[in-house]
């Protein structure tokens, strides 16, 4: 207990001796002295002295900074990399550094503050799964797998279930799988073959007999005259 009292009492103590000895809150320290602070954008070109105050000038081109200082340079303004999957939000300007987001088609994978550090591309789903959420500009595309009976590409939103040949009238040529349908077509090669034959047999038996039928025809015609001339 008397331990604790004295280390609060130096805490306290301490805390009263920087309070007083640090500069006011528009104000830095530079070699003991208390010097007005540069406005956001500025940096501190001569330091104040007993008789002048701090002299600022505006940070130079592709330069910032984004609080009041007292600092002698400006930063660097931050690049939004390609490379990196990133295009620019916001400009630099002199009390702002630039601000990043992520290239169409990717999502930030580490954010500062408001601007994306680095992002990766988007994933894209294998066949067999649907895309269950579209990717954004914060999260990766999600996908899902397609269930037994149904099917998708990798692009597809839902898995779509097999079609149905025989209700189409058609025959199953190829089962479907998860990533592709089924195959319908009209019907097997050898039943193609057997629908020729038999339709170039009745085409020979209709021949046959049509062509009798007027080989008889013209057969009778040539008889009766003949009989006429008999009679007279
Ligand atoms: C940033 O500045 C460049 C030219 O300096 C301009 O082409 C571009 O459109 C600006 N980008 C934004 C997001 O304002
Ligand atoms: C989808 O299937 C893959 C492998 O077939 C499996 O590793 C994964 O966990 C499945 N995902 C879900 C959400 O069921
Ligand atoms: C999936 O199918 C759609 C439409 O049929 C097509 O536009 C897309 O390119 C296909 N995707 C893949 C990965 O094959």
């Amino acid at each position: 207990m008397i331990n604790l009292g004295i280390v609060l009492f130096i805490a306290v103590t301490l805390n009263f001796k920087l309070c007083f000895s640090a500069c006011a809150r528009a104000e830095y320290k530079i070699h003991g002295e208390c010097c007005p602070t540069c406005a956001p954008g500025n940096h501190v070109y001569w330091h104040c002295t007993v008789d002048t105050s701090t002299t600022c000038v505006p940070c130079p081109v592709s330069t910032y900074i984004d609080e009041p200082n007292g600092l002698d340079k400006c930063f660097s303004c931050s690049v939004c990399d390609t490379g990196l999957g990133l295009k620019i939000k916001k400009n630099c300007t002199r009390s702002a550094d630039t601000v990043c987001e992520p290239l169409e088609g990717f999502y930030c994978a580490e954010q500062k503050k408001d601007s994306c550090s680095y992002a990766f591309k988007h994933s894209e789903c294998h066949p067999g799964q649907y895309v269950k959420q579209t990717g954004t500009a914060f999260s990766d595309t999600a996908c899902g797998n397609c269930t037994e009976g149904t099917y998708s590409n990798g692009s597809f939103t839902d898995c779509q279930p097999h079609s149905k040949c025989e209700t189409k009238g058609l025959k199953e040529i190829k089962p479907g799988t998860m990533s592709s349908d089924v195959e319908c077509g009209k019907s097997n090669p050898l039943s193609i073959i057997v629908g020729v034959i038999v339709t170039g047999l009745i085409v020979i038996v209709l021949v046959t007999v049509f062509g009798m039928k007027i080989y008889y025809k013209f057969k009778q015609n040539r008889q009766t005259p003949d009989r006429g001339t008999e009679t007279k």
